[in-house]
């Protein structure tokens, strides 16, 4: 039976993307199925672009979270301090962070991908004092103009509406496998007639989702990590697609044994499917001033993300 989709056609904006895709109605879901308003039954291998990486429903967050809207526990509070953000940097820090042996401070931005980029960019600008920015072809960021700027797709870029600056695109690996990478981007650098300004920072997925499933070597992060810390260049690994155990570990870079400067994360760090981000940041570059990168819906105050994301 066809499902009714005309109140979505009518009313909806155009920008509707991906139900474009799936014209069906689903109504619930339940670990790794959706099911529509008919009750059929669908494997969903998008999981939510990562957004969902436990599974829809997880019982065990479920369980947590109900108990939590039932006490009355809190569900608005700015910036302000909480039991629960406390049990959560608590978490993180001991079960996330010290095993592991990296030494984040925690920003909590906005609460999407593109928010915990945002910040992150705007930091690496304000440490380094400089505004180029190195990017990867094929990356995907976010869409608000700071990110946006670093995503290279154009049908994306074309919403923007205005010019998309400081940012340098250096070929991926995987399109010139006869290119030195590194050796090119060190050439930008060091060559008086490159014509690109020294970046502040260099953005990078370990394993470009967006932009096609492209995993970077261990070699080539390895190398970029020295190329970086040499040139006092910030690297900003963006692991809000691929981090949270997406890629089999908890952050994506580990296979690489790096230590990333900034280290952005969204989607599955919400546990639920719910809408939380957080950026990391070496202690020594945190040199934000209090209110400098604000915004209303900062961290998400319930227990239950202290148990999700895999972090126990
Ligand atoms: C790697 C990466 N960064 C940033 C974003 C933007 O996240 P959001 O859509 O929550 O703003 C995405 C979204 O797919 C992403 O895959």
């Amino acid at each position: 039976m066809s499902m009714d989709t005309s109140v979505f056609e009518s009313y909806e904006s155009e920008v509707r993307s991906y139900c474009r895709h799936f014209p069906t109605v689903f109504a619930k879901a339940k670990g790794a199925e959706f099911f529509d308003e008919d009750g059929r039954r669908y494997i969903d291998f998008f999981c939510g672009a990562g957004a969902v990486n436990y599974g829809h429903n997880n019982p065990e967050i479920q369980e947590k979270l109900i108990d939590y809207l039932k006490s009355d526990g809190l569900m608005h509070a700015l910036d302000m301090y909480t039991v629960p953000k406390r049990e959560f940097i608590q978490t993180f820090e001991e079960k996330v962070l010290k095993p592991r042996g990296l030494n984040y401070k925690i920003q909590f931005p906005g609460p999407t991908g593109t928010n915990a980029n945002e910040a992150a960019l705007k930091l690496a600008r304000k440490v380094k004092g400089r505004k180029n920015v190195f990017a990867f072809m094929g990356a995907f960021h976010g869409m608000t103009l700071g990110s946006l700027s670093l995503t290279t797709d154009k049908a994306s870029r074309r919403g923007a509406g205005v010019p998309l600056d400081y940012v340098t695109f250096i070929p991926a690996p995987y399109m010139f496998p006869e290119l030195d990478v590194i050796a090119y981007m060190q050439r930008l650098l060091d060559d008086d007639h490159s014509g690109v300004e020294k970046p502040a920072a260099v953005f990078i997925e370990t394993i470009q989702a967006e932009g096609g499933i492209r995993v970077f070597s261990v070699d080539f992060l390895k190398a970029l990590r020295e190329f970086c810390t040499k040139n006092d260049i910030l690297l900003v690994v963006d692991d809000v697609q691929v981090g949270c155990c997406r890629s089999g570990s908890f952050f994506s870079f580990e296979r690489a044994g790096i230590a990333p400067d900034i280290v952005t994360m969204s989607k599955s760090i919400g546990g639920y499917g719910l809408p939380f981000a957080v950026t990391l940041i070496k202690p020594d570059i945190d040199v934000w001033k209090p209110g400098e990168h604000n915004g209303t819906f900062r961290g998400l105050p319930r227990r239950d993300l202290n148990i999700c994301s895999g972090i126990r």
